[in-house]
């Protein structure tokens, strides 16, 4: 973390919680972190909880977020979300080109880059996930993946969308399975990303854009992977389905 920036976490449910289950969490997690300032909380839930969640955080430190949003404003794009409907919402925030949506839906990162200029032009502010898959890494090749993921996903970007943006580092081989890139493997990749958009975009704007880190983030490795200078935040899957559990996240970064 550096204190330039404000950190950031947010929960990406996927597709887990019923609206009543949505709400409970919320309720618990209100209460959990009333008060937290320092860092901006987010929680992700599916499309469908988003009223009731929006209903439930009102006049809460916790902002809203989507898992997706679609680039057309309205049409016939059967199972999309516009940007105006989430809008309509209270959400903030939206995932865009989440590495399941790149693995299991074929998004590419054209369509990413597509999908967070039109949050962006409709107030929203994109997270972009980014990460290289298992046998990339082996491969040794982290780097040019996520180069290529992050100039694709920003192509066109001037320095006020940038600025409005989250990046999202999350090595697909730490999602969901327990193991977590080490901090010293996860800082790597943020100072990489964070060269990258100094060379876009200017190393002053560079300083000003976050970086998550997300991968089986939980509360026994948050400090140390969000100690790390360039990590700025966790984008945090498994572990925000519980109140007490993503809460203490959120505490290790106070
Ligand atoms: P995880 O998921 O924390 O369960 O690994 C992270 C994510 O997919 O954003």
């Amino acid at each position: 973390m550096n204190p330039n920036r404000k950190s950031i976490i947010a929960g990406n449910w996927k597709m887990y919680k019923t609206t009543a289950d949505a709400v409970a969490l919320v309720g618990a997690l209100k209460n959990e972190v009333a008060g937290i300032t320092k860092s901006e909380i987010v929680v992700c839930p599916p499309f469908t909880a988003l009223a009731a969640v929006a209903g439930a955080l009102a006049g809460s430190n916790i902002q809203l977020g989507a898992q997706n949003v679609h680039w057309e404003k309205e049409g016939a794009f059967t199972g999309e979300i516009a940007p105006a409907m989430l809008k309509d919402l209270c959400v903030r925030y939206a995932i865009v080109g989440h590495s399941e949506r790149r693995q299991f839906f074929g998004e590419t990162d054209a369509g990413v880059n597509k999908r967070a200029k039109a949050a962006l032009a409709n107030g929203l502010r994109p997270i972009v996930c980014v990460g290289e898959m298992l046998a990339e890494r082996e491969a040794g090749k982290t780097e040019a993946v996520v180069t290529g993921q992050v100039r694709g996903s920003l192509a066109g970007f001037d320095k006020n969308q940038i600025l409005e943006t989250v990046i999202a580092y999350e090595p697909v081989w730490a999602i969901g399975t327990g193991k977590t890139a080490s901090p010293a493997q996860a800082q790597e990749v943020h100072a990489l990303i964070r060269r990258l958009l100094g060379e876009l975009f200017g190393a002053d704007v560079a300083g000003k854009v976050r970086i998550q880190y997300g991968g089986s983030v939980k509360a026994d490795n948050a400090k140390e992977l969000l100690g790390q200078s360039d990590i700025d935040g966790a984008l945090v899957g498994g572990a925000s389905l519980k109140a007490g559990d993503f809460a203490a996240i959120v505490k290790a970064t106070v």
